[in-house]
């Protein structure tokens, strides 16, 4: 009898190991499925991102009209590159804010008033596995640039580690009924903004600087 009872109790313990085991095991297989299909679900809501870069890692500036008037040239080329294969990209809404080294691109709450130039480039779409450059050309009154610069740039000086910020709504079309839109900016750090001189190497060979991403949902 006892021998009995304790086989049958052993054997419903094997059986309870089994079950759990099994619920275990079930438990995992739901678990990976969830992983896969979690996986899934951000590969289609969020492909690849746009990625943005200025062209030759310079922003260059001429004299467009002498004294009085006093008109600065600014010139930039805004490279979009859309690396997905299903997606367009769109960046719309962009305002742009050029900073100085000595203030903090990212930390200005008031970027209009803290830049050096602020503009606004032109709406860009990108289809799938495409480049579009962007040319941007402005014509600048002293009051429209920062007063401490504007002299300086004006007489042809150039400065190195100047950030370009970009705030914009970066757009995923994530199938043709369904556009994904997001608070992004970009920081394209380290370039060079002044006068262009055609025989200075390091402006000629100049790389691209690729612009660093920051969404509002990182
Ligand atoms: C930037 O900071 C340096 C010292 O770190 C200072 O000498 C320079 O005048 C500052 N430039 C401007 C435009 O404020
Ligand atoms: C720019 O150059 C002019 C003429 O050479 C000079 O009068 C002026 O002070 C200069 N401005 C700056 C900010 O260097
Ligand atoms: C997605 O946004 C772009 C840019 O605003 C627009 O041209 C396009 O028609 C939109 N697509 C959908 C499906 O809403």
């Amino acid at each position: 009898m006892t021998a009995d009872g304790g086989e049958g109790d052993g054997e419903k313990s094997r059986f309870r190991c089994l079950d759990a085991a099994r619920y275990v095991f079930a438990a995992a297989v739901t678990v990976l499925i969830m992983v896969v299909v979690v996986n899934a679900i951000k590969v289609v809501l969020r492909p690849e991102s746009l990625q943005l870069s200025v062209a030759g890692g310079s922003l260059s500036t001429a004299q467009l009209k002498p004294p009085p008037e006093e008109v600065l040239g600014v010139e930039l080329n805004l490279r979009a590159q859309n690396p997905s294969g299903r997606s367009r990209m769109y960046y719309l809404n962009i305002r742009a804010y050029l900073f100085d080294k000595n203030t903090s691109a990212s930390a200005s709450s008031k970027p209009e008033y803290e830049s050096i130039i602020t503009f606004i480039p032109s709406d860009i779409a990108v289809v799938q596995q495409e480049a579009v450059d962007s040319l941007v050309s402005m014509k600048l009154k002293k009051r429209q640039v920062d007063p401490s610069y504007f002299g300086m740039l004006y007489n042809g000086s150039r400065f190195s580690d100047m950030t370009l910020r970009l705030d914009g709504d970066l757009i995923t079309e994530v199938t043709s009924e369904f556009n994904k839109t997001r608070p992004t900016s970009y920081y394209c750090e380290q370039l060079l903004v002044g006068g262009k001189n055609s025989d200075d190497e390091p402006v000629k060979y100049r790389q691209d600087v690729i612009c660093k991403q920051r969404g509002a949902l990182n």
